[in-house]
């Protein structure tokens, strides 16, 4: 929920960590800090407010040098974004400094023994309770800092990563994690080492890459190897470095104005990596060892319960559709955040499917927590190699994406329905839920995709057309019918998080049961009308919204006619298998999210309120 990057090396550290933080912002940014250590004292500037404000604060305020520091982006959850509240937070004594993302669930108690034993607080954050903790054990045990660390740990609850030095230490930093995401970029020959909420800060100095796991201690000493130990019985864990295939212009924004719009045109190339290596069209092969290895699981599953949030719990909606639809397998599509709670009835004869981009999102984790404690398999659909809920899975299928750095996911959204629908279509084969000349049609159509998406895409100036036309309208409706149901509520999410206009998902044919008393010449309704989508039903609907002078923006194939003739503007998708249009269909809402959000001037990238990961309750 927040970014947190550390250098210690033989380079300047400032100019890493500003950087570094620039690229984390998209992970929470209510107010941002960042502490150097020069010559043995700590320089420290923090504020609330965006990167750039930390950068023109501190250079008037602290001298910058140092080859050691630690920065940090916060999305606060104890203690209101302000400068007092901001990290990095400095223990009593001065000497020690931490960073950290997450939450300490137990910092009240915690706070309190240390008032009493006269520690005192600046700040209302759970961070500078740790802080102070780690100084109590450091002092009473006479441990070094590594330890200290690790002992303090033994002592919270609660969801971390954190960085930590000690003024008198000016080669070390100690960095932890539990439920929070931690890389560690290696140098060469261990001269310099780098942490991070993800591999973005560092990528350009080195693709070699620590990944912690939860409950991990890493004490990091510029030119040692680094130590790595289990938090919870100081036992060693060998380093397992892995090399990244991330480059830096993936990160870049390749010339388009936003991420957003950049990861909305690799769309194309997005939904090919995914299914390149498991989509053999030629032999009819679908190849996928998360699936393969566990295929009895699979197909001896009473149900598939999908756990997911936001656009992921669309995805899991269209897989539902897709799942039931090829290999007749009952599927559940669940809000995580109400599973987790709602005491739901799981037994080892189920398969749970988590969806997450990001794969750190706190309440998708924690349904998967709830699924495998009652004996479930999970099956993790993440983008984020290396990630937390990844990592959980008994067993898993990446979508390749690459780096989705705007808030508002959409290529995440492709690429996952495309990860559930190899998977669907695999256990069709495999349950013999499907004939061959069925399977191989799809699988040739789902080749195809890629093509049909880039048609879509060419849409873009006749959408930016519509947007001028309506991006003041206060509220907007989205219809869709069967595998588009889903979509309709995407693209309401779509509109509503960055143009901040408020918008609701429907299947169309519920606006009989009371949204339609909503319609009038205020009231845009967005509709998706493929020609294999119940179209005549869907056509009926608009009709009905038409009486009511509602104004029309469908989505159709190519060559459409009828809804041209009463829609007041058509926008017009390839055909595919209704079952693949979801990933058509919802290229024109995204597109429309997006120019109406940039012409309202919206941060499109960095939408108010909200964060790329949420990785709090
Ligand atoms: C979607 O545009 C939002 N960014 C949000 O709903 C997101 O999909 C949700 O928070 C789930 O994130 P995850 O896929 O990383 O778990
Ligand atoms: N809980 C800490 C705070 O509120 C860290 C929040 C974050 O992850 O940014 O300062």
């Amino acid at each position: 929920m927040c970014g947190i990057v550390g250098y210690v090396g033989f380079r300047e550290a400032y100019p890493i960590i500003i950087k570094g933080l620039k690229r984390l912002e998209y992970r929470g940014y209510d107010s941002s800090g960042i502490a150097l250590l020069d010559n043995g004292s700590i320089k420290l500037s923090k504020t609330k407010g965006k990167v750039v404000d930390l950068e023109n604060r501190a250079k008037d305020e602290i001298s910058l040098n140092g080859t050691l520091g630690i920065g940090h982006t916060r999305w606060a959850t104890h203690g209101e974004p302000n400068d007092v509240n901001s990290h990095p937070h400095i223990s009593n004594s001065g000497d020690l400094v931490i960073i950290h993302n997450g939450i300490i669930e137990n910092y009240a108690p915690l706070k309190k023994e240390l008032i009493n034993r006269g520690y005192t607080f600046v700040s209302d954050t759970d961070t500078e309770v740790l802080i102070n903790l780690i100084e109590d054990v450091k002092k009473n045990d006479g441990l070094k800092l590594g330890k200290a660390v690790r002992v303090a740990l033994t002592q919270v609850v609660g969801a971390y990563a954190i960085a930590v030095f000690d003024k008198n230490k000016p080669n070390e930093i100690v960095a932890a994690r539990m439920g929070s995401p931690l890389a560690i970029g290696v140098g060469e020959d261990d001269k310099e080492f780098f942490i991070a909420s993800d591999a973005s800060p560092f990528i350009e100095y080195t693709n070699n890459a620590i990944y912690l796991e939860d409950e991990e201690i890493a004490v990091i000493r510029k030119g040692k190897k680094i130590k790595i130990r289990k938090i919870s019985d100081d036992s060693i864990v060998d380093p397992y470095i892995q090399e990244l295939q991330l480059n830096l212009e993936q990160i870049e924004k390749d010339g388009y104005d936003h991420f957003m719009l950049k990861e909305i045109f690799e769309q194309p190339n997005a939904i090919t990596d995914t299914y390149r290596g498991r989509m053999l069209v030629n032999e009819g092969i679908i190849r996928m060892a998360g699936i393969d290895d566990n295929l009895e699981r699979f197909l001896n599953a009473d149900r598939i319960i999908i756990v997911a949030c936001g656009t992921s719990w669309h995805a899991g909606l269209v897989a539902e559709y897709v799942f039931e639809e090829l290999s007749r397998i009952p599927v559940e599509v669940e809000y995580a955040s109400e599973f987790r709670y709602r005491n739901p009835i799981i037994t080892e004869k189920d398969v749970v499917i988590a969806i997450s981009q990001s794969g750190e999102t706190a309440d998708t984790r924690a349904a998967i927590q709830l699924a495998k404690s009652k004996g479930a398999f999970v099956f993790g659909v993440c983008n984020v190699v290396g990630s937390t809920i990844a990592r959980e899975s008994d067993a898993g299928a990446y979508t390749h994406a690459g780096p989705e750095i705007g808030v508002a996911s959409t290529k995440a959204f492709t690429t996952q329905i495309t990860v559930l629908t190899l998977i669907a279509l695999k256990l069709a084969k495999a349950k013999g839920a499907i004939s061959n000349s069925d399977y191989h049609m799809h699988l040739r159509e789902l080749e195809l995709i890629p093509e049909k998406v880039k048609e879509c895409l060419t849409l873009d100036n006749h959408i930016k057309e519509i947007a001028v036309v309506y991006k003041d309208m206060p509220n907007f409706l989205y219809l869709g019918r069967g595998f588009n149901f889903p979509v309709a509520l995407e693209g309401a999410l779509k509109l509503k998080e960055i143009s901040y206009i408020h918008a609701e998902g429907y299947p169309a044919a519920e606006m009989k049961h009371g949204p339609i008393a909503l319609i009038d010449e205020q009231m845009p309704v967005v509709i998706i009308a493929t020609k294999k989508g119940h179209y005549d039903k869907v056509v009926s609907n608009i009709q009905e919204i038409k009486s009511r002078k509602g104004k029309i923006i469908a989505i159709v194939n190519n060559g459409d006619v009828s809804v041209r003739e009463i829609a007041d503007y058509v926008i017009e998708v390839p055909e595919t298998l209704e079952l693949l249009s979801p990933l058509l269909t919802t290229i024109p809402l995204q597109l429309l999210s997006y120019h109406i959000a940039v012409m309202r001037e919206c941060n499109v990238d960095q939408p108010r309120n909200l964060a790329k990961s949420v990785t709090v309750e």
